[in-house]
């Protein structure tokens, strides 16, 4: 396994590999959602490359850089073991250079939800995956439906600016109670952990509504809203029932919808989503 820790060893590695070359971006403190996505570019390609970059610019100025998780020794063992090919570590001053002032906006799709209330996340996403794609120029990029916004605003940058990647989005990997896998539940004390529970117990709802033919959004919201009002350590930030290609909310579900929500759990802010109508639900449970 190589380890490129500069952009300009990145550049001339990337020329000499056998393709096609698979991506998978991360900021690290791997864990089996990542990891899945790993195992399938492993599947898929001759060549697989891992970033670890926790990128600065798409964390707000009152949110967690400094305090995010980070454990490159085990990160490195883990992707030993998959048999990965090459982890990009950059710098941040090697990525984001003085005089850096050029940004990729997303229009609609990065507007709403987490975008509402964090105004600069999905630029400082959008701009460094597309830095990302330009220094690695892989085939195929793997990302998860656990962020599935994101998901969708790299579509619309990889097919708005002809990146020619062809993206490939994974479903979500759960811990045994339903919990999304995510980096950030370290920060959850052993009480808020069981209370993050509630995400899952709601998005079920929804599920098992939609099985049973409920179709209007408002009702399903309400539902889930109860859910999430009957947990005393959670804070709802969003509920939204959304067409999952351009995100726009849905007054009644025709065939399918993206369901999802954030809350906040003392300082961690936790998000999560399922698609109804569309995956085998049992696929979202590992
Ligand atoms: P990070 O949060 O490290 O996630 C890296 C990738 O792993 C993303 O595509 C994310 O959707 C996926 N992932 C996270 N948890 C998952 C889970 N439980 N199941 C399946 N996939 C999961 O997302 C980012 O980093 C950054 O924003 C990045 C795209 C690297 C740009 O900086």
């Amino acid at each position: 396994m190589k380890i490129v820790l500069t952009v300009s060893e990145m550049t001339s590695t990337m020329r000499e590999v056998n393709r096609p070359l698979g991506l998978v971006p991360t900021m690290g403190a791997l864990h089996q959602g990542h990891l899945s996505l790993v195992r399938r570019a492993k599947k898929d390609n001759s060549t697989v490359a891992v970033s670890i970059f926790v990128n600065p610019t798409q964390f707000g100025p009152k949110e967690d850089l400094t305090a995010y998780p980070r454990n490159q020794e085990q990160d490195l063992t883990l992707l030993e073991k998959l048999g990965v090919d090459l982890v990009f570590i950059p710098q941040p001053d090697d990525i984001y250079p003085t005089g850096f002032d050029t940004w990729v906006n997303v229009g609609q799709v990065a507007s709403r939800l987490e975008g509402e209330s964090r105004p600069e996340h999905f630029r400082g996403v959008a701009t460094v995956v597309t830095k990302l794609f330009n220094i690695v120029r892989p085939d195929r990029a793997y990302f998860g439906q656990k962020d599935a916004q994101q998901t969708q605003v790299i579509r619309r940058l990889n097919n708005d600016l002809n990146l020619g990647v062809e993206l490939i989005a994974l479903p979500t990997v759960r811990e045994i109670d339903g919990l999304a896998m995510s980096s950030r539940n370290a920060y959850l004390s052993p009480a808020e952990r069981l209370a993050a529970r509630v995400l899952w117990t709601a998005l079920y709802q929804a599920h098992q509504m939609y099985s049973n033919g409920v179709r209007q959004a408002s009702v399903i919201r309400e539902a889930m809203q109860y859910i999430i009002g009957a947990e005393p350590a959670a804070k709802l930030e969003y509920i939204s029932i959304a067409d999952p290609d351009t995100l726009s909310e849905l007054d009644a579900i025709r065939e399918t919808a993206l369901v999802s929500l954030a809350i906040r759990i003392g300082k961690t802010h936790l998000i999560d989503n399922v698609v109804l109508g569309i995956f085998p639900f049992e696929s979202y449970l590992h």
